[in-house]
């Protein structure tokens, strides 16, 4: 059995599929694994680590690629270059499934078997396989960090002989992994936290980490969890009263950290320009659902921008910008996912286990996945 890890090749991506340390058990599972050259530069671990722990560095993508039966990458393969890719191999990987069809046609018809990690379901037995969960803890957190980069100001309040500081009031709009982790970064920062989410679930684990939970509460929020956990889209009479609750609570805000989406959909706007408008001057917006259409009105994908005096921040691909440790989770999940597909040192694929039938988008010369097949809005 070979294993080929990529080299990214997608902009702003630092990340790399393995580490020194899962390729040893990768080794040990049975694999001989083949790293392209230069992979882990851009996430601080050079060929040489990766050599020592016993894989062989191919030359180009071709050659690393060459005979492999299972790829590692973050990104996945461009559709270009699927054709270099043995007949039936597997691939693991982030595929935004929902947004690049054409890629997904020519993994089809390159006959891979390509998987893409965002779909693995969020059962138990899948937490460890869990990219979604891995990488959007790293973003949470480092939202919060870029958020203090660009503040004029100190997060926590501080008694000086020349006078005392306020503390900073941080905002975090959708309470899920994300959100969680960066409402866990600013308490211990020494913000004032506070949270607002559609499911009335996350009032609990908000209050359990000290923020402040702030929801419009009504009928529909009964029904705003689907049933794998994720939120769905609300009626506009809910978004109008959410905005008005949003707004009031915005204009007294310092930092604003947005992270909410919903699965296969744009990001709901939650911050309209008008409430831009009404923050406080050095105010910053961290809209960490950018690359999905984006939660704030001005975010700019990949930039940094200024409006009525507050700093909106777009940058995309954040937990990149934490790529060793990104890349050491995303790697041992990975792992966790390709153990039990390994039987006595043969890939053995249950067709019928769940994980493999939820993350399994081609096989066989199609597009295979029941999600990408047409559902009622919401249900995806
Ligand atoms: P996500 O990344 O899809 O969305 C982020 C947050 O935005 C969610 O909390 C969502 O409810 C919220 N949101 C969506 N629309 C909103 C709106 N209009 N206004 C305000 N907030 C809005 O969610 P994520 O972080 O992937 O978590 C989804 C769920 O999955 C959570 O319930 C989480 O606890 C659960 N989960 C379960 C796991 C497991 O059992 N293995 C692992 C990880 C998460």
């Amino acid at each position: 059995m070979k294993l080929a890890v990529l080299r990214e090749g997608r902009d702003a991506e630092k990340r790399v599929a393995a580490t020194p340390e899962t390729v040893k058990k990768l080794i040990a599972l049975g694999f001989t694994v083949s790293v392209e050259k230069g992979a882990g530069d851009a996430a601080s671990m050079p060929d040489s680590l990766y050599t020592d722990a016993g894989a062989s560095i191919g030359k180009d993508l071709k050659a690393t690629l060459k005979d492999a039966d299972v790829i590692f990458s973050v990104q996945g393969l461009e559709g270009k270059d699927a054709a270099h890719a043995k007949k039936g191999a597997a691939q693991l990987s982030v595929l935004n499934p929902f947004t690049e069809g054409e890629r997904l046609q020519s993994y089809a018809d390159a006959g891979l078997m390509a998987f893409a990690m965002e779909f693995v379901p969020r059962i138990t037995r899948a937490q460890s396989m869990d990219v979604l969960s891995s990488q959007s803890n790293l973003a949470g957190y480092k939202a919060v960090l870029d958020a203090t980069a660009e503040y004029g100001r100190a997060l926590p309040m501080m008694m000086t002989a020349a006078g005392t500081i306020a503390p900073a009031r941080v905002m975090v709009m959708g309470a899920g992994v994300a959100g969680l982790q960066a409402i866990a970064t600013a308490k211990r920062l020494g913000a004032i936290v506070s949270a607002t989410d559609v499911r009335a679930a996350a009032k609990e684990q908000v209050e359990s980490l000290g923020g402040k939970f702030v929801m419009v509460e009504d009928e529909e929020t009964a029904a705003a969890e689907t049933s794998g956990g994720y939120a769905r889209e609300m009626s506009d009479d809910y978004k109008a009263k959410q905005a008005a609750l949003i707004a009031e609570t915005l204009a007294k805000q310092d930092i604003a950290i947005t992270t909410a989406l919903i699965p296969g959909r744009p990001a709901p706007k939650l911050i309209t320009e008008e409430m831009i408008k009404s923050m406080k001057p050095g105010s910053v917006i961290v809209d960490l659902a950018v690359e999905a259409g984006g939660n704030c009105a001005l975010s700019e994908p990949g930039k940094v921008v200024e409006a009525y005096g507050v700093k909106i921040v777009g940058h995309k691909n954040v937990p990149s910008r934490l790529a060793a440790d990104a890349s050491a989770l995303f790697a041992r999940n990975l792992v966790h996912f390709i153990t039990p597909m390994v039987k006595e040192g043969a890939l053995a694929f249950d067709f019928e286990d769940q994980i493999i039938k939820e993350s399994l988008i081609t096989k066989d010369g199609a597009i295979v996945n029941e999600r990408l097949k047409p559902q009622p809005a919401g249900e995806k």
